[in-house]
Parts: structure tokens; sequence; C-alpha cells
């Protein structure tokens, strides 16, 4: 027999399923993740960041996800919206994202802190290694949209991070500047 799956319109990352699980993190949820914290306190912790949207899927050793990350446009101070960003629990396991709409970048850190910038656009693919954290940034003035594809397995080890990234994205002069930072 043939049954329609569930689709993602690769114009705007909408999932045509209808209970998909949907996660929002707003600003308030963000604490301690840019860098300029005045500006941070500044904004309404209501303030939507970012929304992931999931697939359900099953469960356990082999299986995936599949999940959309809307990304809003927009500055802490200088820096641009970002994710939260984490390693994997289990640090092994990779995950592909697929940029779908709006143009960003996407940050990759290994354990020893080496960091390094992939171009996100409409179409782009990510592999990410294994032993890699990951964080999406926006950099542009629309929604950024990208789905990723992870093993259900791998979890998220957000602590592990809070050092921060190595690099940070800022808006400078109109312009995307990347800053090296010590010590996040
Ligand atoms: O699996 C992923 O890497 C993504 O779906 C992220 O979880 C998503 O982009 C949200 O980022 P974070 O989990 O760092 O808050
Ligand atoms: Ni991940």
């Amino acid at each position: 027999s043939v049954s329609t799956p569930p689709s993602v319109a690769f114009l705007n990352g909408q999932f045509s399923a209808e209970n998909v699980i949907k996660k929002v993190t707003r600003s308030g949820d963000l604490r301690g993740v840019f860098h300029d914290g005045d500006s941070w306190q500044a904004i309404s912790p209501e303030t939507p960041i970012y929304e992931v949207e999931m697939l359900r899927s099953p469960q356990g050793e082999g299986e995936l996800y599949a999940g959309v990350t809307h990304l809003q446009p927009g500055r802490v101070g200088d820096e641009f919206y970002m994710t939260r960003g984490h390693f994997h629990q289990r640090r092994e396991q990779g995950e592909v994202y697929f940029g779908l709409k709006g143009a960003g970048l996407l940050l990759l850190q290994d354990e020893k802190g080496d960091a390094r910038l992939e171009r996100v656009s409409p179409g782009s693919v990510h592999i990410i290694p294994g032993f890699s954290a990951h964080r999406l940034i926006n950099t542009g003035n629309e929604i950024l949209s990208a789905l990723a594809v992870w093993p259900s397995i791998a979890g998220h080890d957000y602590a592990s991070l809070t050092q921060g990234f190595a690099l940070r994205v800022v808006e400078r002069g109109g312009k995307v500047q990347v800053r090296e930072v010590q010590n996040g």
C-alpha cells in the first residue's frame, strides 16, 4: 500500500503534518548566551528567538529525528540572534542540516575548542561530524529556516558549552563581522 508521508515546504520549512512537536525558545531562556548582558536584559524575556518543529518518529538505536528550526532575524546588542548550541550527549553522533530559507551561518566547534563557520543558504547541505558542537546564527533580515536530521539517541548536551563558542558573529557598520573570543 502507498501512504502519503508528511512533507516539508522547501520554500519556508513548514511541515504539512498537523501534530508536529513545537518548542519555542524565548529571549528569557537564553541567559548568558549573548555577550552583551545589558542589551539582553533590555529586551522582553518573552521575545521569541527560535522555534523548532519536529516530526514524531520512532526512538531508539538507529532511529532518526527530523525537525525544522525557524530562527528570527534580529540582534541582542550587536550580536545576531542564534540558537543556544550544543554537543550531542552521545558525542560521536553526527547530524545533517539543510538550509531552506534565509541567510545565516552554522558555527561548528570541536572538543578542542577549534571553531569554524559554514554559510547557510537555501539548498545548503551541512554535514555535522560527531564530536562537534553546533549553533545556527541568523545574519539576514528574514527568518532563517533549516531542516535537521539526527539520530534519536544523540541527545542534547548544553552544559558542556558553558565556556561558550570561540567565535561570535556581530554586526559592525552594516556588515557581518566574526570575532574570536577568549573564554566564550
Ligand atoms: O538537532 C539540532 O541540532 C537542532 O534541531 C537544534 O536542536 C535546534 O536548532 C535548536 O538549537 P538548540 O538545541 O541548540 O537550542
Ligand atoms: Ni544537534
